[in-house]
């Protein structure tokens, strides 16, 4: 049987941002309350990032316990993607800064741009360098302020978002070309632009000049994000050759545990088999599934071996699946 090189996920990292913020917290200026969020969505709180840090700093913070939880070190690191929607700047890319910060060689840095999805985005980039023999080391990250988008008086979006950094390293590794290998085994990303406004921050660079607001159709993004990652979810399974009901852990991106549980019954998944941060760490975009992913891993339920599925869907509107073997 031939051989092939795959994108084998080596260590895992996440920094949650020390600021707690209790639903408690913003029924103090909102009219909302922790009954209410906990009920439509499942979050019972979020972290915030604190005024002196950039995202760059949580990205650098997650990369660095990827790094040790794989036992590589910066000097290693040859490829560096950031999936963000917050980035520091608008220019250089997250990815570059955390490159500078953890004292990472002259190679290859650039963000992805793909919100929520962000992180399926990367991690299925990344492959085009790490499977084609381009990269030894790379560090695929998701990092997100949400909360520095938010329009506070908006009670529909601010109670949803949070802030944090997860990390994954990512290797070559050779496989046999089947479902058995290590890595990633195949993924479905998609993008449908005509449902922009349903989803969308109102300003940017080139139009008002500001970094704007957050601004969603709550309900109409639910019905979507049902129905498309569930597709999501087969058609990577199709392309890694495995079947749903093989997979050991599903990681979704956290938006609502509702989502969570609507595609898990569409699909006919255990809820159990489905790894929730929700409650805790509220949506933290392109952060969300790495930071799941750390949570698991650290506490014992995910395994060396076993398979995952991560989907995710957000802004674009854009969705995506992929299938790893850890
Ligand atoms: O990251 C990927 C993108 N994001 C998502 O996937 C989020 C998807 N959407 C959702 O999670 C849900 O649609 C929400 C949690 C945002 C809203 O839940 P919903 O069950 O779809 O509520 P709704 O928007 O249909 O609003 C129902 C009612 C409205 O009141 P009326 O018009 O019935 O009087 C809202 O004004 O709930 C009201 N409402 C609230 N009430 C208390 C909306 N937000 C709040 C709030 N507190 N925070």
């Amino acid at each position: 049987m031939s051989k092939v090189l795959r994108s084998v996920l080596t260590g895992v990292g996440g920094y949650l941002p020390e600021t707690v913020v209790t639903n408690d917290d913003l029924a103090k200026f909102v009219d909302t309350s922790d009954e209410w969020i906990r009920e439509r969505t499942g979050i019972h709180k979020r972290h915030k990032i604190a005024d002196d840090q950039g995202v760059s700093d949580l990205a650098t913070e997650a990369a660095k316990r990827a790094l040790a939880a794989a036992g590589r070190t910066a000097a290693e690191v040859d490829l560096i993607v950031v999936a963000t929607t917050t980035a520091d700047l608008t220019f250089p890319s997250v990815a570059s800064m955390v490159q500078r910060k953890i004292g990472a060689p002259i190679g290859i840095a650039f963000d992805v741009q793909a919100v929520c999805s962000g992180f399926v985005f990367a991690l299925s980039v990344a492959d085009g360098f790490t499977a084609r023999g381009l990269s030894k080391c790379a560090l695929v990250i998701g990092a997100e302020a949400m909360t520095r988008l938010m329009d506070w008086e908006d009670r529909g979006t601010c109670i949803l978002f949070g802030d944090g950094a997860g990390a994954v390293v990512v290797e070559p590794g050779e496989g046999k070309g089947d479902n058995t290998d290590k890595g990633l085994l195949g993924f479905s990303l998609k993008c449908d632009g005509t449902k922009q406004d349903l989803l969308y921050v109102d300003g940017g660079p080139s139009t008002t000049g500001t970094v704007g607001k957050l601004r969603m159709q709550g309900n109409q993004v639910f019905k979507h994000a049902v129905v498309n990652i569930s597709q999501a979810v087969l058609d990577a399974a199709e392309a890694a050759n495995i079947d749903v009901a093989d997979v050991d852990w599903f990681i979704p991106h956290q938006a609502n545990q509702r989502i969570l549980a609507g595609v898990a019954h569409r699909l006919g998944i255990d809820e159990n088999k489905v790894i929730q941060t929700v409650a805790e760490h509220a949506n933290t975009s392109a952060a969300s599934i790495p930071l799941a992913m750390d949570q698991a891993v650290r506490d014992g339920r995910i395994k060396p071996g076993q398979l995952l599925l991560m989907e995710a869907m957000g802004g674009g509107l854009t969705w995506g699946a992929c299938v790893v073997r850890l």
